[in-house]
């Protein structure tokens, strides 16, 4: 479809601030980790060169530990909260930024863009090829369970801020003395698409203990009250790193190290299987239970490049329950709601991951199946953040940078 492929390029355009992208004016006015990779694919359709300077602007924001904060805040934005200031991290980082990370996909994608435009490609990939492993490092040291599976320490590390699977971590915080401050999300959509007070508050509580920390990694392990393994992370950084062995290994680069870190991974991912049942979902490390939620984040097995029949079936038994891709979670769950942004709404993001890994593993059919309804919930719809999976009403931000990246590297 010509004209929603130039609607998709010209979205990509609008929200580039010169090098980097927003994922969508007002809501989201900076540069964010994984929208970035998404942007950074979605450009390489019809321009590599901006491709490779996406990839390039988000690892300049890299912290001398090898992370990649989630978001990077090139200016002063009063539109968004909580904003640098906030974050107090000034001076650690090369520029101001958040504390945390978000899911890694950016290996993934930078293969992707390499393998499909190789004589261009090979000088850019051997600059970010360090750097990827720095970042994979610093997960591997500071956020993997005993068991090898990757935890969040705040809910938007995961990407997922108000996913089900983080309700028990947060039920254990007592956000005392957060005070008064004002949300700006609110200002921009409707609340009832966006996280409710109690978890701001708690979102808020966690980043005011990082910067009285100054976000040292050794001291905030030393007692952690949010601390949940998660499917997303654990999933996404084992394909990323396997994708980064390969790029390694073409360069002719030691790969023994990080795929030590693909092994750890592969039984941390393991250790994610709900015994009652059988599928992958998040573990509240405090308390060690597993959430029970069947999520998204459940099926990116084959993402990782696992096989795995429990979740084949369960996926099956997914697309014939709804019309439109994946829910964020399933309808079927007493906490579904189908526009609050985690809590049951479908992502064009998520479905092109779960699409990707279905297709490399060689379940093509259920791929095509939820390509080709991404497809058209875009179509009919337009290019939202996220969309009732119900109704495919869109939801949260419009003309979303990830959304026409989806639709121009794999939807479309
Ligand atoms: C937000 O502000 O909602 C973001 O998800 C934080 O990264």
């Amino acid at each position: 479809n010509a004209a929603l492929d130039a609607r998709a390029r010209d979205i990509l355009i609008a929200n580039d601030r010169g090098g980097y992208t927003i994922p969508t004016e007002g809501l989201y006015p900076y540069q964010w980790n994984w929208d970035s990779a998404f942007c950074g694919w979605g450009f390489s359709t019809f321009d590599v060169e901006r491709a490779w300077q996406e990839f390039d602007t988000l690892f300049s924001g890299q912290w001398p530990n090898g992370m990649v904060p989630h978001i990077l805040f090139r200016q002063n934005d009063p539109d968004y909260f909580p904003g640098p200031d906030v974050w107090g991290t000034e001076g650690i980082g090369p520029i101001p930024s958040g504390g945390i990370s978000q899911p890694p996909v950016a290996a993934t994608f930078v293969r992707s863009v390499w393998e499909q435009n190789k004589d261009f490609g090979a000088e850019r990939v051997a600059a970010l090829l360090p750097k990827i492993k720095a970042w994979h490092a610093w997960f591997m040291k500071w956020r993997t369970s005993s068991e090898g599976a990757v935890f969040l320490t705040h809910p938007w590390e995961a990407g997922r801020d108000n996913s089900p699977d983080w309700d028990s971590s947060m039920a254990m915080i007592n956000p005392e003395g957060v005070g008064e401050y004002s949300r700006r999300d609110t200002s921009h959509v409707d609340p009832a698409m966006r996280p409710t007070k109690d978890e701001y508050d708690r979102y808020l509580w966690l980043v005011y203990r990082g910067r009285e920390r100054r976000w040292n990694e050794e001291e905030l392990s030393r007692d952690r009250p949010f601390m949940v393994a998660d499917p997303t992370l654990t999933f996404i950084l084992l394909r990323a790193n396997k994708d980064l062995s390969f790029m390694m290994n073409a360069m002719g680069m030691d790969t023994s190290e990080v795929d030590a870190w693909s092994e750890r991974l592969m039984k941390g991912a393991q250790s994610l299987r709900n015994p009652d049942t059988g599928l992958f979902n998040a573990i509240n490390l405090r308390s060690g239970e597993h959430t029970g939620h069947v999520t998204s984040a459940t099926f990116l097995v084959w993402y990782a490049g696992m096989e795995d029949q429990a979740s084949l079936e369960a996926i099956r038994q997914e697309l014939a329950n709804n019309t439109y891709p994946i829910p964020s979670l399933a309808k079927t769950s007493p906490l579904f709601d189908g526009m609050r942004y985690w809590r049951g709404p479908t992502w064009a993001i998520m479905n092109a991951l779960i699409g990707i890994g279905l297709q490399d593993m060689g379940h093509q059919e259920e791929a095509e199946t939820l390509r080709i309804r991404t497809r058209a919930l875009i179509a009919e719809h337009g290019f939202a953040e996220y969309f009732h999976p119900e109704t495919g009403s869109p939801a949260g931000g419009g003309t979303f940078s990830w959304t026409a990246a989806v639709w121009l590297a794999w939807a479309s």
